[in-house]
């Protein structure tokens, strides 16, 4: 038994098990609308999101949540090949965020985004655009 990690990369073997993977979130959840499985097994919007966020709370407000995120740059930029985060952030959370470059506008074009995250309306949806070179750990 092997377990693979796959993107859509372009290359031909990968997209073969990628349309094989569709068919079994098509086949076997059938509730879920055949587009947005296609939409998000296929595409790479080169985007990512961060759908929670949390440091446990004696070990709040001491830096791990600016290194968890910088972490989380460096390895979506560098393994994954992302240009940007998104999130729907809390409301008392935005603070956080701003510090670690998220901001209010969205930047990245509706297209690239809009149907892949799911909308949400308790937070406000917040983007980060990562820097191509800079080194966020050491
Ligand atoms: N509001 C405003 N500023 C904040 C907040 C906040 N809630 N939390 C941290 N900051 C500031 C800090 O003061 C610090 O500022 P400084 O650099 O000027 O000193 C900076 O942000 C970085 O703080 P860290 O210590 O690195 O942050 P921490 O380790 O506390 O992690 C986190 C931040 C994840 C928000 C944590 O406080 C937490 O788990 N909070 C409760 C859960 C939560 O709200 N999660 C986010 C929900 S939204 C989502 O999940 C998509």
């Amino acid at each position: 038994l092997k377990f693979l990690c796959l993107s859509n990369d372009g290359i031909d073997e990968h997209m073969v098990w990628l349309i094989g993977l569709k068919n079994i979130f098509a086949r076997q959840l059938p509730n879920m609308p055949k587009e947005y499985i296609v939409r998000l097994v296929m595409d790479s919007q080169k985007f990512g999101e961060i759908a929670f966020c949390a440091i446990t709370a004696d070990e709040q407000v001491k830096g791990y949540g600016t290194r968890l995120m910088n972490h989380l740059k460096q390895y979506a930029r560098d393994i994954d090949g992302l240009t940007h985060f998104l999130t729907y952030a809390d409301n008392n959370a935005v603070g956080y965020f701003i510090k670690q470059g998220f901001t209010k506008e969205i930047y990245l074009e509706k297209d690239r985004w809009q149907g892949y995250i799911k909308d949400y309306d308790g937070g406000i949806l917040m983007e980060c655009k990562i820097d191509p070179k800079l080194p966020y750990t050491d």
